[in-house]
Parts: structure tokens; sequence; C-alpha cells
């Protein structure tokens, strides 16, 4: 309890500022990431254009959720898809009024409005896309031709990344500007079963040094950075995934009860 109330007093800064002189930056393409923290997309509410802002402005990626946008914006006007492409618009411009720094959006492949969120975020010149729940397979497709959006699919698996970046590279000669590995211990809805949390085989630490396998057999090519995600709540986690290969972390769980997350004071203290 006591360290919700220590977050939600001190807000992002905490988070961030205590493990930021131990960290280094990377890149993904051309985009220098200062703080390699990313901050995980969370749906319907939970990161909008504050908490993404916010993590932004120390120099991390702030990510804003497509997930229910259409419902957030229910006030204005057309169907759910036309108020989920207006409330996106909204929250990306209202995002770069409060921020200089590395702008994301996170949208699941499972999303019936998929393809409109990620056209939008395209046109509206959103630095990186995050895409996951899913195989962004066509992804790449999307890109106009003056467009600098970089593309980052989410996995849980050496498996999903092989496929994802075999299919980019054949069909569309591009490769992820990054991959994020999602291990069981994610918050959100993840593929994995009950019995997988505690399995080693699926584990976070095991699965980042085969994704950077995959990664390199592409390293003559394009340098594909690999971003950590699930429980990691420390900065000695943050510390051990640096080490074992990973060029950031991507965190959601604990930006929750920051004054800076976008979701109620209710949802707040439930979490
Ligand atoms: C409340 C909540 C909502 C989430 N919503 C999404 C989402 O809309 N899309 C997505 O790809 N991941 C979603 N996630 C996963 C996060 O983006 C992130 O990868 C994950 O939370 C990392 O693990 P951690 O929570 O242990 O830090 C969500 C996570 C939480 C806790």
């Amino acid at each position: 309890m006591f360290f919700i109330n220590q977050l939600r007093k001190d807000g992002i800064q905490i988070i961030v500022t205590r493990f930021a002189n131990k960290m280094k930056s990377f890149f993904i393409s051309n985009l220098e990431v200062k703080l390699p923290v990313i901050q995980g997309g969370m749906g319907v509410g939970v990161s909008l254009s504050g908490l993404a802002a916010a993590v932004a402005n120390e120099g991390g990626i702030g990510v804003i959720s497509c997930a229910g946008l259409g419902l957030i914006y229910h006030n204005s006007q057309g169907d759910y898809p036309t108020k989920s492409m207006f409330g996106l618009k909204e929250e990306i411009q209202k995002a770069r009024v409060k921020s200089k720094g590395i702008i994301g959006v996170n949208i699941m492949v499972v999303l019936t409005n998929y393809a409109d969120m990620v056209k939008t975020s395209i046109a509206e010149k959103v630095d990186v896309i995050f895409s996951g729940a899913g195989l962004p397979l066509d992804l790449p497709s999307f890109l106009t031709k003056d467009s600098k959006t970089k593309l980052v699919p989410i996995v849980s698996s050496p498996r999903a990344a092989k496929i994802i970046c075999e299919k980019w590279k054949m069909n569309y000669n591009y490769l992820p500007d990054a991959i994020v590995v999602e291990g069981p211990k994610a918050g959100g809805h993840l593929g994995f079963k009950a019995d997988q949390l505690d399995d080693e085989q699926y584990a976070l630490e095991h699965l980042v040094p085969e994704v950077i396998k995959i990664t390199q057999l592409y390293q003559n090519e394009k340098n594909i950075p690999v971003i950590a995600a699930g429980g990691i709540s420390s900065g000695q986690d943050i510390y051990d995934l640096i080490k074992m290969g990973a060029s950031g972390v991507q965190m959601g769980t604990l930006f929750v009860t920051t004054t800076e997350c976008d979701a109620s004071d209710t949802f707040k203290n439930v979490f």
C-alpha cells in the first residue's frame, strides 16, 4: 500500500528517475530512445495522452492505447469507428501539445477497427506503432511513401518473431524496427495457460535470448532491438534484462497507479 501511495504522490518521475542514471539510450531505427523504458499501451482509457506524454517527457516512449477509444469519445459524431478515429487523432494531438518526446500507439490486431487505427496513426505521423494480440502480418502494407512511423510487433514466442520477420521481408521487403517480447507475467490478457506461468521454458528470461537469436539472423540487414515486457517492477529487473541483451523494457502495471495515468481514481484504488 505504501508503494502505491508513494507512486501516486510522486508520479512518473519516481519510477523513471530512480533508475535513469544506470540506463543507456537505444535506437529504434533512427529514433533515439533516451530512457529505455516503454510504457505499454493499456486499453479502455488507462493509457491516453496524459500518461503517454508524461513518460515521453522523461525520455521514454509514451503509448496511447487504441482499445475502446470509441467508448471514451462516445459524445463525438458518427458511429463507433468514426468516434474511435476522432478519439485517436485527439489523443495524439493532445500528447504532442504536452510533450516533444516519443509518442507511440498500441493497436491490437484483434480490434475490429485495426486498419482504421493503423491508417489514422500513420496519417497523424505517430512515432511508433506497437501491435500484438495476434500476428500483425500486414502492418507494413499501411506505410505510405513519406511515412516515418516505426513498426514494432509484440510477440510472446521466438516462433512468432520469426514468422513476422520472414513474412514482412518476403511480402514488403521490410523488417521490424524493434520487437517487444511479452512473457507470461504481463498485465492484460495473454495467451499463456495457468500452468505455463511458472514453467521456466516460458519465463521472460528464457524468451528474451531466444527472440534475440531470431533478430540476429537479420543483423546484416537491420539492427532489430528487443524490448522485454511482463512483470518488470524494479530497477534490478530492468538491469538484469538489459544485461541479458534486451535494449529496453516495456512496463504497464507499474504505471497504472501514478497520478499521470488516465484511468479514474476508483480504478487506480482498486488496482
Ligand atoms: C490495464 C492493462 C491494460 C492493457 N491493455 C493493453 C492493450 O490494450 N494492448 C496491448 O497490446 N497490451 C495491453 N496491456 C499490456 C501492456 O501493454 C504491457 O505489455 C504489460 O502490461 C507489461 O507487463 P506488466 O503489466 O507486468 O508491466 C495491458 C496491460 C494492463 C495492465
